[in-house]
């Protein structure tokens, strides 16, 4: 065969392996993505047998984090980003400071250099969200605020980390690594790659902020209005990856935080749900092949030759992370169940602990034994996170049953988490408030109010509901005037409207009938005054919309053409006024 098969190859194997995989860890009972894991080590080149080719499973592995990312930031909105920033943005600087230097501690037991060491322990201080989020998911905890402080926690870990890697390389001669022959040494000023990196990361977070809800809304709105899913699939895969692509080479974000904006800027718009719906199986057949990947990169040797550095780096990460974490966030006077949520969160290492060992590889500031161990801590750490996730569970349930534990741990710094929880409902109710005022109506309701709708499939009326716009009218306000120009037809949600010709009145409407059609079919003027007798609601059409659904359904076309020329019929048979 001469055609290359790389990635048709990994793709298949890497599924077939961690489908069985997965499998057999599920009947052992065992999380499956213990069963990806090995997988990867067993399509991995220090394995026999078949080896995956691993430049292709990382890129793999890369859509994964980028789609997952874009999956968290549907479900976690800007303002539950600053509800929690009190607690993550100090919390996750101090504990990767700490995490940091206890890994260096380590390295310099062992003998490595400083600068090796430092690498070492920022690889091991960052908890990859990916890992966090599967546990999340799995106990259903991503919206309670305890799960939204430690998904926080981990983004702010992950803006740490963009700096990382982009000053590493400048830093790289002064922690004494390669000085690189690229022109990216350090003979350039740090405060000026520093600062450049930061205005990068800021203009990348305003235009993602500002413009974004502006237009990424309104692109998913017109493809939405196509009614075709697939076009929709496509909208939202376009814009999660091509913005994490475009982010990452214009403003030298990692691909991950450029895809969590993007999802972010989403979640303010009705068509997050459509849109975490649609992107969820490429998410979740993605994310398998991260764990595959991770058990690719990985030489099982090292368990064998150096049992206690891996150890030690297991330690670190389970129980040395951990702690760090519960007494930073008790003494910020937090609860405990959060404290312990926290550290369940970060006892496990993931996706930027490899991209930093690997650059620090490149530059002389890790050896390749270095980079193994940070793998081995990694896949140990992976696989014993929902242990840790369950012992964590099963502690908070034991204080809360002990009544004067509670009382100290829990009761006892209510005052701030209560803070926390009201911040993060207002973000919530807010978020709530605002998808109400676009709402319209659920394509159920729609068929419930309006008859006319019934005859519509499901999908139908999701693409009709989409074209809505609602209005409302006071009582005694006039809706529309007689000799003025048409713009929308109105379809009545909820109160009362009159109809008058020439001041007769003639005819009173109620929810799920509609009016201003009559103009619109004929182009001519409006022919009555329509004013409301109630508090009313209305969805409307614009006149471009509701040709195109004329066109669409001529069924119900002939129904309210029936029905105008009804009512043309009986304006005409009034007395003329005098
Ligand atoms: P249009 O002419 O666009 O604007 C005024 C609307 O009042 C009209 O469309 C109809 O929807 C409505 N209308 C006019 N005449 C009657 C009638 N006799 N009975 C009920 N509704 C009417």
């Amino acid at each position: 065969m001469n055609h290359d098969l790389t990635l048709i190859s990994t793709i298949a194997v890497g599924f077939a392996l961690a489908f069985v995989f997965g499998y057999f860890a599920n009947q052992l009972r065992l999380p499956p993505l213990v069963g990806y894991l090995l997988a990867g080590v067993a399509i991995g080149p220090f394995t026999p047998g078949f080896v995956a080719d691993s430049d292709m499973a990382n890129q793999l592995a890369e859509i994964g984090v980028m789609l997952l990312m874009f999956g968290v930031g549907l479900h976690f909105s800007l303002a539950d980003l600053l509800a929690v920033r009190r607690l993550a943005i100090p919390g996750a600087i101090a504990q990767i400071v700490l995490a940091t230097a206890m890994g260096a501690g380590l390295a310099h037991l062992w003998g490595w250099p400083w600068g090796h060491g430092v690498v070492f322990g920022l690889s091991l201080s960052v908890a990859s969200t990916v890992v966090l989020l599967k546990a999340l998911e799995q106990r259903n905890a991503v919206a309670t605020p305890n799960g939204r402080v430690a998904v926080g926690w981990l983004i702010v870990e992950d803006l740490a980390m963009v700096l990382a890697l982009v000053l590493l390389p400048a830093l790289a001669g002064l922690m004494g690594g390669h000085v690189p022959t690229d022109g990216h040494g350090s003979d350039q000023n740090i405060f000026l790659i520093l600062g450049i990196t930061l205005l990068k990361v800021g203009v990348f977070i305003a235009i993602a902020l500002i413009l974004g809800p502006r237009v990424l809304p309104f692109i998913l709105r017109q493809v939405a209005r196509t009614g075709s899913r697939e076009l929709f699939t496509l909208g939202v895969l376009a814009i999660a990856l091509g913005l994490a692509f475009g982010a990452a080479k214009l403003f030298g974000v990692s691909f991950a935080l450029g895809a969590f904006f993007a999802g972010m800027v989403l979640n303010e718009s009705d068509l997050s749900h459509k849109a975490a719906a649609n992107s969820l199986p490429l998410q979740d057949a993605f994310a398998v092949l991260f764990f595959v990947s991770v058990g690719m990169m990985f030489d099982p040797t090292i368990l064998i030759k150096e049992p206690w550095m891996v150890l030690g780096t297991v330690a670190l990460i389970l129980v040395g992370k951990s702690l760090v974490a519960l007494a930073i966030v008790s003494l910020m006077g937090y609860p405990l169940s959060t404290a312990l949520t926290v550290s369940a969160a970060l006892a496990q290492i993931g996706e930027f602990s490899f991209i930093l060992g690997g650059l620090g590889l490149t530059y002389g500031l890790l050896s390749a034994e270095g980079l193994n161990l940070i793998l081995a801590g990694a896949l140990v750490s992976i696989t014993l996170n929902p242990v840790i996730f369950s012992a964590a569970d099963r502690m908070i349930q034991w204080i809360r049953v002990q009544p004067k534990l509670n009382a100290c741990l829990e009761a006892g710094c209510g005052g701030r988490f209560a803070q926390l929880e009201g911040e993060l409902e207002v973000a919530r109710e807010r978020a709530a408030a605002r998808a109400a005022a676009h709402k319209t109506f659920t394509p159920e309701e729609l068929a419930d109010r309006f008859p006319l709708f019934t005859e519509m499939t499901p999908e139908q009326r999701e693409v009709l509901v989409l074209h809505f716009e609602p209005r409302h009218a006071d009582p005694g306000q006039r809706i529309i005037r007689a000799g003025d120009q048409a713009d929308c037809v109105y379809f009545i949600a909820e109160g009362e409207v009159e109809v008058s010709v020439n001041g007769r009145k003639i005819s009173r409407l109620q929810a799920g009938d509609f009016f201003g059609e009559m103009a619109l079919l004929s182009g001519q003027p409006r022919s009555a005054d329509v004013t409301a007798l109630d508090f009313s609601k209305f969805v409307t059409l614009s006149q471009r919309d509701f040709r195109e659904f004329l066109r669409r359904f001529p069924e119900i076309g002939d129904v309210i053409a029936a029905q105008a020329a009804e009512r043309g019929v009986m304006n005409r048979q009034l007395p003329r006024e005098e």
